[in-house]
């Protein structure tokens, strides 16, 4: 079975003061609680380590670059992000691969740093609204599955996290019938190109306005292990019932 997964995805929100809730968090973990992993934006990575650590929490970060290091000013590379005791990077979100321009070629890049330095890489893959529209999503994702998952992926290496870009902050969400053929669709991917075993072991998130009065519907689906959310992952208010929904699912 995969593991089941809740990441919270802070994204360009929150300071020093915002790490009371990652303890208020692990305060309302239900027991037991399916892996929590919060991606504060990236000053805050070793305070939120630090904090999460006894908490059953673990940390991730938002983005790195491929190279180990050198003259990249503003970057920050797999390892450092390793070194603040993270252990996960999201990798291939829409936002960057809009407002960045990265394609599948450099995200593949970025997730073989992330494997370098032992972090775990939740990769990021979603059609537009008018890929939707012209029945094209099952053609998305596959291409972006193939071009951006390096070879050798394991289920302790990498996520696979479903994040339709008309869903993210939208509260629009996809029916559970389309959530279910994208999953389906990325788990044959994963068990044709990486043997069964390993193919059904890795978790596939669902992400996209997932929030606590839709959690409990998106998580009936076989293949849907978890979920990647933002806005709902800045409070622990909001992010508790998720879990809790994950846990009972
Ligand atoms: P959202 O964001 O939950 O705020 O829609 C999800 C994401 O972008 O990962």
């Amino acid at each position: 079975m995969p593991l089941k997964i809740a990441a919270g995805n802070w994204k360009m929100n929150g300071t020093a003061a915002s790490l009371g809730e990652i303890s208020a968090l692990g305060a309302a973990l239900p027991d037991p609680a399916p892996a929590v992993v919060i991606c504060p934006p990236a000053p805050l990575l070793f305070r939120a380590h630090e904090i999460a650590g006894p908490l059953r929490i673990t940390i991730g970060a938002q983005d790195c670059h491929n190279d180990t290091e050198g003259a990249y000013t503003g970057d920050i590379s797999a390892e450092m992000i390793a070194d603040t005791g993270a252990t996960h990077v999201i990798l291939g979100h829409s936002e960057r691969r809009e407002a960045y321009a990265e394609t599948n070629d450099d995200v593949r890049d970025k997730i073989r740093a992330a494997w370098n330095a032992g972090l775990t890489a939740i990769l990021c893959i979603g059609e537009s609204g008018e890929d939707r529209a012209a029945n094209n999503t099952l053609d998305i994702i596959g291409g972006q599955l193939a071009g951006s998952l390096p070879n050798g992926a394991t289920a302790a290496s990498t996520l696979v996290a479903y994040e339709p870009i008309w869903a993210i902050g939208t509260g629009k969400v996809p029916t559970l019938e389309e959530i279910i053929e994208v999953h389906d669709f990325i788990r044959d991917r994963l068990t044709q190109r990486f043997g069964v075993e390993t193919g059904s072991e890795i978790s596939l998130l669902y992400g996209g306005s997932v929030k606590p009065d839709n959690a409990e519907t998106i998580f009936r689906a076989e293949n849907v292990d978890g979920a990647l959310v933002g806005g709902a992952s800045l409070r622990a208010t909001d992010f508790a019932p998720i879990i809790a929904a994950l846990a009972r699912s």
